[in-house]
């Protein structure tokens, strides 16, 4: 047995004794009563009794560590020009101050406050501020539209909303103030305040009486300290895409997070405290939460904020003029990023113009690694080139390679192996474990590792509903794959409505209600091509209802900004066309599936259950209009 097959088989047989050891890495105010709390199975918690500070670990343990003069965090934004450095001791005290200002506008233990920031440093700050007060950050990604703002506020509803004017895409600013003031009239629950940002490129016009200055409120406040909260207390709500139009309120607690991500630090990624560390991400997503802030940080490292693309940033050698000017060690990002840099740039010429011998170690995530991006980024970076798995959900990886623990032989389209503490399964319908190299429905074994979701905000029974119901006893990832005789973990694809877009995870279902809202719309359907650069895109096709007063290309146009309205550029939507009809069983399901493939090219056999086959010519012949199949 390989140390790795040793340390997962210990994780497996002895949950209690292994995460009660890592938690030893985390500081303590008072240690847990159990480390693993099974008394509302299927529900389970980590540490339970424990009481601790995540941004204490974060930030005021390092200092007291004489770390105070090592950069916590550096930010660098080609799209303003500008660069900026905290130490921690800097960014305790920023952190700090920004709490004072926080529970200065009443903000308390447990109260919610949203962020809908772009990638600057004071959204690490705004996050940590709420760490540091035992308040619950639910953070928005700016690339949503008002709508998706105004869900969310009226779900969690924050007593605060920070934000900032605007934030910067190439080629345009993205005004942030006016959506935010659109989603606060949309949404029922009306926050008390707003701190606002005001950014040079954009200023916006401030609400008298609600809304607040951030420098300002920092000028007026003073540093407050770190607040006791319980190891299950709640740290954040991540919303995140489910089936329908109503996202998902991802709950992540404080202690099994801390212990998850340091423990991930060294194990999975192996990078030393001290190092440089950076997720081309945004905090919007699970991997900005995770490895833009808290891991690198609990971890003692330095954090990289990244305000740019990997192209047109300027150039596609953005990537590598980062890592060799602030010597990252560790790159974290999604593959979709390395197939626009290798669209611009195949040979590598940029890589070449930059000094990378710091640089260590690439690994992929947010989507399926295709083999041919994993070649070229082995090939050209000479470095380990690691694909791994995770969700929202789980907050860190599910299947990864180790390789602070031993590395193991990479398998191109594989992520390698479940992780320490995972139980993956490969199960079928019936629920029963399929034989090596079978595909089903990958499924963990509960207990989740620490780290994962303890529930849904306020959504209990859609939690047990959507995870824990088809296969008792085990939580069901969405995904489909298989586990092939050496263990390793193929993910293949989603067993939902969700795709996979840049990256970004979205629901078909949330713009087919959005489609359906259209007056000339009678019916519609969503469904996510294959896209070279972005994995995947989305494509809508509509029947109008009969007598519809407008063209259909005129509401293809009106459809497509509707989306971009609603749910935000995100969403990247741009496509549909209009059919006189939408392939069904004979029981009316739509056959999104079968209409993937004709869009993608591939063989599909007409199911026996099709209420009339003709229908597929024509949505043949429609995608034809629109240029689907690519390869054709
Ligand atoms: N605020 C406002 N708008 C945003 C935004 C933000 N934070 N982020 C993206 N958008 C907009 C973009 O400007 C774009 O608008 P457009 O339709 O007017 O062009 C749209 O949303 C789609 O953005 P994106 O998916 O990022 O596509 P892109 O064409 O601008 O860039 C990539 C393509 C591959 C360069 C880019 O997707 C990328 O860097 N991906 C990395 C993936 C990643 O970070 N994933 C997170 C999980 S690890
Ligand atoms: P998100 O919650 O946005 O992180 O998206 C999670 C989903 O992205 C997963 O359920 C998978 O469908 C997909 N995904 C993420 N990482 C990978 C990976 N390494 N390989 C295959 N699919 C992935």
């Amino acid at each position: 047995m390989g140390r790795f097959d040793e340390i997962h088989a210990r994780s497996i047989a002895d949950p209690s004794g292994f995460w009660g050891e890592a938690a030893e890495d985390i500081f303590w105010r008072k240690r847990w009563d159990k480390v693993l709390d099974d008394s509302k199975a299927p529900i389970y918690r980590w540490f339970s009794g424990g009481v601790t500070n995540t941004c204490y670990n974060c930030l005021d343990r390092h200092v007291e560590d004489g770390r105070g003069e090592q950069p916590a965090l550096i930010y660098d934004s080609p799209v303003t020009d500008s660069k900026r450095i905290l130490t921690y001791d800097a960014l305790r005290l920023e952190v700090a101050t920004f709490a004072g200002a926080l529970a200065k506008l009443g903000v308390g233990k447990g109260d919610r406050v949203i962020l809908y920031m772009p990638m600057i440093a004071e959204a690490v700050v705004a996050m940590l501020a709420c760490a540091r007060l035992g308040a619950v950050h639910s953070v928005v990604f700016g690339g949503f539209a008002a709508n998706e703002l105004a869900t969310r506020i009226e779900d969690c509803t924050p007593k605060v909303i920070v934000s900032a004017s605007c934030g910067i895409e190439p080629g345009r600013v993205v005004a942030y103030k006016p959506l935010l003031d659109k989603a606060i009239d949309l949404a029922k629950h009306k926050p008390d305040h707003c701190v606002i940002l005001q950014r040079p490129m954009e200023e916006a016009s401030l609400v008298p009486g609600r809304d607040v200055d951030w420098q300002e409120a920092v000028a007026a406040a003073s540093p407050h300290g770190c607040v006791e909260v319980l190891a299950t207390d709640p740290l954040y709500i991540l919303y995140t895409s489910g089936t329908t139009g109503q996202p998902k309120g991802i709950v992540r607690d404080n202690g099994g997070h801390a212990v998850a991500l340091k423990w991930s630090m060294k194990n999975i990624y192996n990078v030393e405290p001290g190092e440089v560390y950076w997720a081309a991400s945004d905090v919007g997503w699970v991997v900005g939460h995770s490895y833009i802030v808290y891991a690198p940080l609990l971890h003692g490292c330095t954090t990289v904020v990244y305000e740019g693309k990997p192209v047109g940033t300027p150039d596609p050698g953005a990537f590598w003029r980062v890592i060799s000017e602030h010597k990252v060690g560790t790159l974290f990002t999604a593959p979709t990023a390395f197939r626009a840099i290798r669209q611009q740039d195949p040979e590598g010429e940029h890589i070449g113009k930059y000094d990378l011998s710091h640089y260590r170690a690439l690994f992929l995530a947010g989507e399926r690694c295709d083999p041919d991006t994993l070649a070229w980024a082995e090939e050209k970076l000479d470095v380990p080139v690691i694909d791994h798995w995770w969700q929202t959900e789980t907050g860190w990886s599910i299947a990864a390679n180790c390789m602070g623990i031993e590395p193991l032989p990479v398998k191109p389209g594989s992520p390698t192996r479940p992780v320490p503490g995972w139980d993956l399964q490969v199960l079928d319908a019936e629920g029963e474990r399929v034989e090596a190299g079978t595909i089903g429905a990958l499924a963990a074994k509960l207990p989740l590792p620490p780290g994962t979701l303890p529930g849904l905000w306020n959504a209990e029974q859609r939690f047990r509903d959507s995870y824990l119901e088809t296969f008792p006893g085990y939580y069901e990832t969405g995904d489909a794959g298989y586990i092939d005789e050496d263990g390793y973990v193929f993910v293949m694809a989603r067993t939902d409505d969700i795709i996979n877009v840049a990256g970004h995870r979205l629901s078909t279902g949330a713009m087919e209600e959005v489609l359906a809202a259209h007056s000339d719309v009678a019916e519609c359907a969503v469904i996510g091509v294959h896209d070279r650069l972005k994995g995947q895109l989305p494509v809508g096709f509509l029947v109008l209802k009969t007598g519809a007063e407008r063209s259909d290309d005129a509401v293809v146009s009106e459809v497509v900004t509707m989306v971009r309205q609603q749910i935000g550029p995100v969403a990247a939507f741009k496509q549909a066309t209009v059919v006189k009809r939408l392939p069904k069983t004979r029981s009316g399901k739509i056959l999104r599936a079968t209409m993937r493939k004709i869009a993608d090219g591939e063989d599909y056999k007409v199911p026996a259950t099709i209420d009339d086959p003709q229908i597929l010519d024509e949505i043949s012949d429609s995608l034809a209009h629109i240029g689907y199949p690519k390869s054709a």
